[in-house]
């Protein structure tokens, strides 16, 4: 069911802010997206990601909609977005947006006329009201979680947000409906069945219009209960696979992409791919050096790409190999960064120790997801201003990687002719910061790197996401087989390394910096990487394996 188109895609995000700003006012906008596609053309993505563009307070970056039918003006308008999707299709290039589903802005004009009522709407209830409290401890305390906030009136009681106190939740109904909660709808009463007809309509909306599809922003908590363990996403689920089904007649080349995994809560799934997140932990044990702070579920730890080299790839294999099993043919999204936590060039992490970083984030057996910036090495800038929501959580700052896309040496990087002051976020003040103007022609640059590897997986289809992945060493340095022919190897940490690998005695380096294959080992410098296409006289053989 997953269209052809995204099963070997890469994606670049583009979070529309900061991106390019074609009308001087210092918040990026969609003419200068499309002024600046032959960049991602050069790139060789096939998708463009952006975070939601449409109306909006921006209290929470724009994941607070206020409309969902209308591209914010800060961005343009609805026909230069059809203008876009058309321009970069021109170039190959798809557009998803992003779909916030489990709630509203408060200034959703929905959500102001339930405020305006006395009690709930004689046709339904958009979002989820209560006259008093169920429990005491349920009032929301901790900024991005879901909790009872009190009305503000005329409305009286409480009403029950998703993320920020303006962020309430949408009425999905409940899976149970206990008799001291007579607030509760079903999942099929008339409230939720409004919701998910308007779920349609925006699908419907956007993708009449051209667009690819939507990344879907907490797909899986419209139905909220969690009674039985799960029930909540079950029935959510079950929302999914009736939207999908619609889709795949009304739509059938459009994909879905969820936040982070989809609950396996029985077949079919309804989502085209599972992602694993940056902010979750196995994509953390691999990057997150804690530069941009921690969640109160990130435990501590060292990640394998570091100079320091005490990290390991096991929490990333676990869940890795426990996806595969589930479903091996399943695209699971990997991205660079993105707007939520910190970049690849964070902490003690510096953009000469990419090569190893990027070499796996392009040749692993996933769907890449570059995270705009990522291709020149771009850092997270630590102590930011807290802009639209940025800080949610006291000990974490999504500012740092928000900072505007760094063009050239002209004022503000290229991003922005407004006063410095004006910008959406500032620019990296750093002197020494990477422009992609610097970085064009430069054959040992970052850019320059990013582009050969999208290349190298368009030319070899053992390097793309559908060719299986065979893990040869689980340390460092970290060595894979794609397909039967074509060997990763990426040493990110300072020191040396060598692995013997049985059956494996040359090949020829496709890309790559300080890795031999030679007489059945190889030997990597420290923050080596290569891609290797192995000699025909064997394969290597495997002391630790791994399919998919
Ligand atoms: C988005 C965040 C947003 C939150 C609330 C997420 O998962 O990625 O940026 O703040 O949802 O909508």
């Amino acid at each position: 069911m997953t269209p052809t188109w995204f099963r070997d895609a890469v994606i670049y995000q583009i979070y529309p802010q900061s991106f390019a700003d074609s009308n001087g006012d210092g918040i990026g906008d969609l003419r200068g997206v499309i002024d600046r596609l032959d960049h991602l053309a050069s790139l060789g993505v096939d998708a463009i990601w952006f975070n939601p563009c449409f109306v909006s307070p921006f209290r929470d970056a724009g994941y607070d909609v206020a409309d969902y039918f209308t591209v914010a003006p800060r961005y343009g308008t609805n026909e230069d977005l059809v203008e876009l999707v058309e321009a970069a299709r021109e170039r190959g290039i798809r557009v998803l947006l992003d779909l916030v589903v489990g709630h509203t802005s408060s200034d959703h004009p929905w959500f102001q006329a339930e405020l305006a009522a006395e009690g709930p709407a004689p046709e339904g209830d958009r979002f989820v009201w209560c006259a008093e409290l169920p429990h005491r401890s349920s009032a929301s305390t901790i900024p991005g979680t879901p909790g009872w906030v009190p009305s503000p009136g005329p409305r009286p009681g409480w009403y029950l947000r998703n993320f920020y106190d303006s962020q309430p939740a949408l009425n999905f109904g409940w899976t149970t409906l206990p008799p001291d909660q007579p607030w509760r709808d079903g999942v099929d009463d008339p409230g939720p069945r409004r919701n998910v007809a308007m779920l349609r309509e925006v699908l419907d909306f956007w993708l009449s219009k051209g667009v690819a599809g939507f990344r879907v922003d907490m797909a899986f908590s419209l139905v909220k209960d969690d009674a039985g363990k799960n029930a909540g996403a079950a029935a959510s689920a079950a929302i999914w696979r009736e939207l999908r089904a619609w889709m795949e007649g009304a739509h059938p080349e459009a994909v879905l992409l969820p936040e982070g995994a989809e609950p396996r809560t029985g077949a079919p799934f309804a989502f085209d791919a599972d992602f694993f997140l940056v902010i979750h932990e196995p994509h953390g044990s691999l990057f997150d050096n804690h530069a941009a702070g921690r969640l109160p579920f990130h435990p501590p730890h060292e990640p394998f790409f570091d100079a320091a080299g005490r990290g390991s790839t096991e929490t990333f294999l676990a869940a890795w190999e426990a996806a595969r099993r589930e479903d091996p043919g399943r695209p699971i999204v990997m991205a660079t960064a993105d707007h939520d936590f910190d970049r690849l060039v964070c902490g003690p992490r510096t953009a000469d120790q990419l090569g190893a970083a990027l070499t796996f984030l392009f040749t692993w057996g996933s769907v890449p997801s570059l995270y705009y910036g990522d291709e020149i090495g771009m850092r997270y800038l630590p102590g930011l201003p807290d802009v639209e929501g940025a800080v949610c959580h006291p000990d974490y700052n999504r500012a740092g990687c928000r900072s505007p896309m760094q063009w050239d040496d002209g004022p503000n990087a290229g991003f922005s002719s407004a006063p410095p002051e004006d910008l959406y976020l500032p620019i990296d003040p750093d002197p020494a910061r990477p422009t992609v103007a610097a970085q064009e022609g430069d054959p040992h640059s970052t850019l320059a790197l990013v582009r050969r590897l999208i290349a190298l997986r368009r030319r070899v289809p053992e390097l793309r996401t559908s060719a299986p992945t065979t893990v040869l060493h689980r340390g460092y340095p970290f060595v894979y087989r794609r397909g039967e022919s074509h060997l990763v190897v990426v040493n990110p940490r300072r020191e040396p390394g060598r692995v013997a690998l049985e059956g494996a005695p040359g090949g020829a380096v496709l890309l790559g910096e300080g890795v031999t294959l030679d007489g059945g080992v190889v030997t990597a410098e420290g923050f080596g990487y290569a891609v290797i296409e192995l000699g025909r006289t064997g394969r290597p053989r495997q002391p630790a394996s791994m399919n998919g």
